[in-house]
């Protein structure tokens, strides 16, 4: 398990955001292009601020989402709306390049459409993103899979509407054999609340449908972890 710890989350996000801006660049050295997924959270703010003031070729960065809430683009819950607001209207991001989930629509057909849109684009195998970015909830779920979701063991699948009854509201969310084909995965965790869920990702019985953060492989990821995070382990 590679961790990085920095004094507070604002440190932990803009080094965070700033190895996820030196993995694309190798991606598109290689490849002329690259993809990126993004969770949403309130963590990411001050990395999406960093990617919004740094000077980068987002005309070559395909950009999706781990998961989207089940809410319209204009809501507040949204992850998009989210991004948009504090990254990509500012850095004024092509739009040709972002692949938006269309939660506004019924959350299966959401999920279907979005399945689609990554098929388009990454070809019948597995969606390989060059870099992915996660977080973790207090109770260790990662993307939109929480404790007890079935799809948590689903490793053939793309995309799925699942229904949070902790926030009474269907999202859409990659799944776990998307999360694992990833070449490159930062997940990015601050704050004491998230110690019980480290601990337990890091340390527990091997249990993903306790701990959905399990699903994060070893290789191909960092941990960015701010100190209070950080402190149990
Ligand atoms: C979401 C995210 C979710 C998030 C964690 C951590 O849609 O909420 O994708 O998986 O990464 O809940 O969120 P915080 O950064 O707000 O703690």
């Amino acid at each position: 398990m590679q961790t990085h710890t920095f004094p507070n989350v604002t440190d932990a996000a803009e080094a965070c955001g700033a190895r996820v801006v030196e993995l694309l660049g190798a991606a598109i050295a290689a490849r002329g292009r690259a993809s990126l997924a993004i969770s949403g959270g309130s963590s990411p703010k001050p990395m999406y601020e960093y990617f919004a003031r740094t000077e980068f070729d987002w005309q070559r960065v395909h950009l999706f989402w781990v998961d989207e809430r089940g809410v319209p683009p204009t809501d507040k819950q949204s992850n998009f709306r989210f991004a948009s607001e504090t990254w990509l209207s500012p850095a004024k991001y092509p739009e040709a390049n972002i692949h938006r989930v269309q939660a506004e629509l019924e959350a299966k057909e959401a999920a279907l459409l979005y399945a689609d849109d990554l098929t388009r684009f990454f070809g019948p195998a597995t969606p390989q993103f060059d870099v992915m970015h996660m977080g973790i909830g207090p109770d260790a779920h990662t993307a939109s899979l929480f404790p007890g979701e079935p799809m948590i063991q689903n490793r053939g699948g793309i995309t799925a509407a699942v229904w949070v009854e902790k926030f009474h509201q269907f999202r859409i969310t990659v799944l776990p054999g998307v999360i694992a084909a990833a070449k490159n995965r930062v997940v990015l965790v601050a704050g004491e609340d998230k110690i019980p869920a480290l601990k337990a990702v890091f340390e527990g019985p091997r249990d993903p449908l306790k701990a959905p953060a399990q699903v994060i492989p070893d290789d191909g990821t960092e941990w960015f972890l701010d100190e209070a995070a950080g402190k149990g382990l």
